[in-house]
């Protein structure tokens, strides 16, 4: 069983600078995530890279939202209901791994983090980038390069 392997490369950008940069953080914690859990490197602290994910997740999306806000971007509400239910899920995991209350329950970490890495990939690759078109159609060019 493999877990979703993160890659963003230019095919995930969304020609926003600000926003792609993040996206790209937010790959490599979740990657280091499964990197953990599939036991490629046993040096990882699972609690602390869990931490961080909820933690940059939680900024990314707020940062994104004031950008979306800023820029009077009509799908806004719909978009932060998303983030708003993935946040609530992935805190219930991380409280999950905080308090260690099935510690060996490998296999339903596994699953709940294979969960974890096919929204963020849904999410970046789909959902923002329809942000990211829009912008290119409606705001400023020079954002999109
Ligand atoms: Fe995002
Ligand atoms: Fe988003």
């Amino acid at each position: 069983m493999t877990m979703t392997n993160l890659v963003w490369d230019d095919s995930a950008s969304l020609a926003i600078p600000e926003i792609d940069e993040e996206h790209r953080t937010l790959y490599r914690v979740y990657n280091a995530i499964r990197r953990s859990l599939e036991r490629e490197d046993g040096a990882i602290d699972l609690k602390g890279v869990c931490a961080e994910l909820l933690s940059f997740t939680r900024d990314h999306f707020a940062r994104e939202e004031a950008l979306m806000a800023a820029h009077g971007y009509p799908d806004l509400e719909a978009h932060r209901k998303l983030h708003a239910t993935f946040l609530q899920q992935i805190e219930d995991i991380w409280t999950f791994v905080r308090t260690g209350a099935e510690p060996d329950d490998y296999l339903a970490r596994f699953l709940v983090l294979g969960f974890i890495g096919k929204w963020i990939k849904m999410h970046t690759l789909v959902v923002d980038r329809k942000f990211g078109e829009w912008v290119r159609l409606h705001v400023r060019k020079d954002m999109a390069g």
